[in-house]
């Protein structure tokens, strides 16, 4: 069952040929309502409910929406090929959350598309440099008004951004109805690592880490880090409840656990913008602390980084050390 990408049309007319038009909702509310029932959460990273988002910015005065396409994981490629497979159904989605919640402005993020005829909100596209931080929210928000794309503590009701895949969902949702998608809620998944077909696939929530091993040609792993640089290390037999970003890197057995850990924090550390403590001081430290196995320490640091910052960055960088000690307990003995 592949319901987003079995959509998949270039062509502005094929596109509308295969989905049909763009299901403009005309009532107010009627978008946030399905989205509710559907219960579509995103597919950036946070997993949050979409439309709590969008009833908040709905009730903010002529609000700015934001395609959200920076996709920093360096692990990920879902977002790229989603826009390359599907671009109208990610803008027919733009086109819907801007009608939701009565957008004055509607931004681009990190990608490039023509305007087309059936648009009722002109899109604007702003580029997104190659960094792991330049697509958090606030960052975002700060690039659109013509800033830096830096993460700040700026948290912004009248600025709804939301992942390119949650809006090619929110189409679906508003095409097929809510129990159509509760039937039909799979995340894309970018598979890397011990696999001999790396690549974006697509699966149902809930699935185990196995069946995506299955699908991408698993070459014997240990465990798999599903979510991204901030998601948790899962065993093969384990299912996977929140997918986070979509991407999953399957250890090579052969490849100590810790080892990819330390490897992955020294570069979460490299990535942060080094404006606050935590990032500063404490993810430095935990990676060299991985990197010299002082376990102590590195517990220590985990509790002192995690949710101490103006963005999620050291909570993501925690979550996932924290997961490394559980998953590879044996390793740190
Ligand atoms: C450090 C950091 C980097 C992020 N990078 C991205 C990104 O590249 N793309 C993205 O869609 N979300 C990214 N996010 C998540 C966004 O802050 C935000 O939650 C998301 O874009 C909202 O869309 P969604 O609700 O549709 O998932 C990042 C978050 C953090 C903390
Ligand atoms: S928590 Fe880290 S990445 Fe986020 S704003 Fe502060 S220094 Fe930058």
């Amino acid at each position: 069952m592949r319901p987003l990408l079995d959509a998949a049309a270039r062509d502005e007319d094929e596109h509308i040929a295969r989905n049909g038009p763009l299901p403009w909702q005309h009532t107010p509310g009627a978008l946030i309502a399905a989205l509710a029932e559907a219960g579509l959460a995103g597919r950036g990273g946070a997993n949050f409910p979409t439309w709590r988002k969008l009833a908040r910015t709905s009730v903010a005065d002529r609000p700015v929406v934001i395609a959200n396409a920076a996709e920093g994981e360096p692990a990920s490629h879902k977002d790229k090929v989603l826009l390359q497979r599907c671009p109208h159904l990610v803008l027919d989605g733009l086109q819907l959350a801007a009608e939701a919640v009565g957008a004055r402005r509607v931004y681009l993020y990190g990608a490039v598309v023509p305007q087309r005829k059936s648009d009722r909100y002109p899109i604007t596209c702003v580029e997104a440099p190659d960094t792991f931080t330049a697509g958090e929210s606030s960052a975002v928000m700060a690039a659109v008004n013509g800033r830096k794309p830096l993460p700040t503590n700026d948290r912004r009701d009248d600025m709804l951004v939301q992942n390119v895949e949650t809006l090619a969902r929110i189409a679906q949702i508003a095409r097929y109805g809510p129990r159509w998608f509760r039937r039909h809620d799979t995340f894309l998944a970018t598979v890397s690592g011990a696999v001999q077909r790396p690549g974006v696939y697509e699966v149902e929530r809930g699935v185990a880490v196995q069946r995506l091993l299955d699908l991408a040609g698993g070459v014997g792993t240990k465990a798999v880090l599903i979510g991204g640089y901030h998601g948790t290390w899962l065993r093969p037999h384990e299912t996977i409840a929140d997918p986070g970003a979509g991407v999953a890197i399957a250890l090579p057995n052969n490849e100590s656990g810790l080892r990819k850990t330390a490897e992955i924090v020294g570069y979460l550390a490299s990535q942060s913008t080094r404006r606050c403590g935590p990032c500063r001081f404490g993810l430095p430290a935990l990676a060299e602390a991985l990197s010299a196995r002082r376990w102590n320490q590195v517990r220590q640091l985990v509790g002192l980084v995690d949710g101490r910052g103006a963005c999620h960055h050291p909570d993501g960088t925690a979550r996932l050390v924290r997961s490394a000690l559980a998953v590879f307990e044996e390793e740190s003995r």
